[in-house]
């Protein structure tokens, strides 16, 4: 059931769900949000120290814990972590809050935007790639349950895409 009017963005690393969720925000005048920044903020490091430190579970309780601050807000686009969705509740969470929007790239795009940078604990493996096939397959459903709405983002801009968002926004709501 939908609740508020915000749009959230979810989808795998590599996406472009903080880059294009700002955009977005600003085309639509709206706040936003990022739920790695929540937890990062609160916790007073990056991701990637949490992970260390205090392993997976912990993380995923602070990133359910990061989304549920934000229930009841009104006019936010909130970017979201990758694994956002392995959680039935934040699902919940996530439609309650309004617009769900799937960004997707296929894994040849995916790979090359993550390897770009090595701030992604969970790509912290031998072997990344079978690594990013791996988690894909098992999130692909999740991701595609949650949404209300995909975009394929390997092909545009990160202008464009913004757009469409927007365009789907306005249409969702009206
Ligand atoms: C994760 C994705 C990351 C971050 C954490 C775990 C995941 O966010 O939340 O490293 O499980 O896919 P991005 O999707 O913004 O890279």
């Amino acid at each position: 059931m939908i609740l508020s009017k915000n749009v959230a963005l979810v989808g795998f690393m590599g996406t472009g769900k903080s880059t294009i969720g700002r955009l977005v925000a600003r085309e639509l005048g709206w706040r936003f949000a990022d739920t790695d920044q929540l937890i990062e903020r609160r916790a007073g490091c990056e991701i990637s120290e949490i992970f260390a430190r205090e392993g997976e579970r912990f993380f995923r309780a602070q990133e359910h814990a990061a989304l549920a601050s934000l229930r009841g807000e009104w006019r936010h686009v909130v970017a979201t972590g990758g694994g956002i969705v392995t959680r039935g509740e934040n699902v919940s969470l996530l439609r309650e809050l309004g617009f769900v929007v799937w960004l997707t790239a296929d894994e040849e795009t995916i790979f090359e935007r993550v390897s770009r940078n090595a701030n992604r604990p969970l790509l912290h493996t031998p072997h990344p790639r079978a690594t990013v096939a791996a988690l894909l397959a098992a999130r692909r459903p999740l991701y595609e349950s949650a949404a209300h709405f995909a975009l394929d983002t390997a092909q545009v801009s990160q202008a464009e895409a913004a757009k469409t968002i927007v365009a789907e926004t306005l249409r969702f709501f009206s």
